[in-house]
This record gives C-alpha cells, sequence and structure tokens, in this order.
C-alpha cells in the first residue's frame, strides 16, 4: 500500500482522539511556534498535521496565515469540518510533503510533528530538506517533532526513525542553525507513553 493509501484508511478507520499520538493540543508546538512567531501575521505552515488541534489553537491566537498539509484528504476534511466557518481562515493543501510543489520562501515558521521521522527512505528525507529550505525564508524557523531515541521503532504499523537532536540537526545541514532541542514524555489515548524529540532551527 501506497503512504497516502496507508494514511486515508488509518483516518478513515479511526476518529481523531482513537490514534496514538493524539493529544488535546500541541502545547511543545504551541509554545515553540509562539516564541519564534512573534508578529500574527507569520506565515505557518503545519507539514503533516493529520487531525490536531494546533490549527484551531493557531487560529484562537490570532495567527493569520496558517497553511495546513497532509497527504490524507480524509484529515483535511475532517478539519474543515471541525471548523466550520473558520475553516475558510486557512490555506489547506492535500499533498505529498516529498513530492509537492510549494511556493519559495513563503513561510517563516515549519512546523512537523511526528512526519520527518516516516521518511525511511534516505532520498526522501533529502527531498523534504529540499523542500523546507525552497519553502521557508531565509531567517525562517522550523519546527520539528520526531520519536527520540527511545521512543517506539514503529507507529500506526510503519517502520520510523528515531532521532536525538545531533543526528536530526543533521539531516537538515548547515544551513539550518539549530537554537533548542527537548525531549518530552507523550501520554497517549491508550495510557502508554513515547518519548518525542523537538528540535527548533534558524535558516540562515
Ligand atoms: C503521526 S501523524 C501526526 C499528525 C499531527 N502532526 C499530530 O501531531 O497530531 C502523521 C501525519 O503525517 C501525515 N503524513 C505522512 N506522510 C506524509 C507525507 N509524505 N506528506 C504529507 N503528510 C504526510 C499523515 O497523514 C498523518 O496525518
Amino acid at each position: 500500500m501506497d503512504a497516502q493509501n496507508h494514511w486515508e484508511k488509518i483516518y478513515t478507520e479511526k476518529g481523531p482522539i482513537a490514534v496514538s499520538w493524539y493529544r488535546p493540543h500541541l502545547e511543545t508546538s504551541l509554545e515553540l511556534i509562539e516564541r519564534v512567531a512573534v508578529n500574527r501575521s507569520s506565515s505557518i505552515i503545519d507539514v503533516g498535521g493529520g487531525e490536531s488541534t494546533l490549527v484551531d489553537d493557531l487560529l484562537a491566537r490570532g495567527y493569520e496565515d496558517i497553511t495546513v498539509l497532509d497527504i490524507s484528504s480524509t484529515a483535511i476534511e475532517a478539519n474543515r469540518k471541525r471548523l466550520g466557518d473558520a475553516a475558510e481562515r486557512v490555506h489547506w493543501l492535500v499533498a505529498d510533503i516529498t513530492e509537492s510543489d510549494l511556493p519559495p520562501s513563503r513561510y517563516e515558521v515549519w512546523h512537523d510533528r511526528a512526519v520527518f521521522h516516516f521518511l525511511t527512505a534516505p532520498g526522501d528525507r533529502v527531498a523534504y530538506v529540499r523542500q523546507v529550505a525552497r519553502a521557508v525564508k531565509n531567517g525562517g524557523y522550523v519546527i520539528v517533532s520526531t520519536f527520540g531515541p527511545e521512543g517506539p521503532t514503529k507507529c500506526s504499523g510503519l517502520e520510523v526513525v528515531r532521532y536525538d537532536a545531533e543526528s536530526l540537526h543533521q539531516e537538515f545541514g548547515v544551513h539550518f542553525r539549530l537554537l533548542g532541542s527537548s525531549k518530552e514524555l507523550h501520554q497517549t489515548p491508550f495510557g502508554t507513553t513515547q518519548q518525542f524529540l523537538y528540535c527548533y532551527c534558524r535558516v540562515e
């Protein structure tokens, strides 16, 4: 099964709070986005946003230029439905991030929670980093969260690559200045925990 069919199947079969990565709010993501996106007009893209409430929380904080991209049209539709009229204030993209055609220098903040770690083929990781380098403005910020060194080896039936701050930063290279990293123990809706790593960088 290809990646798109896999994720369509997940979101068709499972409700938004029945997936291991669910949290009512992505607190760490929000805190980091607010730290780097000082202006409410900052353009923010949430890559592989799934059905998370990050977009709701960003709208509630007054952010005016939000894009949510996901490979699953089911997930994007669920977000639109949940948000109702407010969905009109968001740019929605159904695309595979390794192949999509994002406009150059369009975003000030790139956010990804639990997407990059699914790219087990080196060529896909190179394609992803190329997208970031193209689509994020110089001086913009990249926030990426993956499973940490003690995190699970699989998620949603797919193999993942686990990272520490150094190995994740190495994937991105010298044009991304690492500003900070932290680890988080995520409580899944099933009562288990998963170690996540958060890194944030400035594009130089
Ligand atoms: C584990 S979920 C995380 C969802 C959300 N970021 C969160 O933290 O709740 C991974 C998400 O990435 C999306 N995804 C997986 N591979 C992708 C790709 N190549 N391009 C775009 N989205 C992708 C999936 O559809 C899914 O919504």
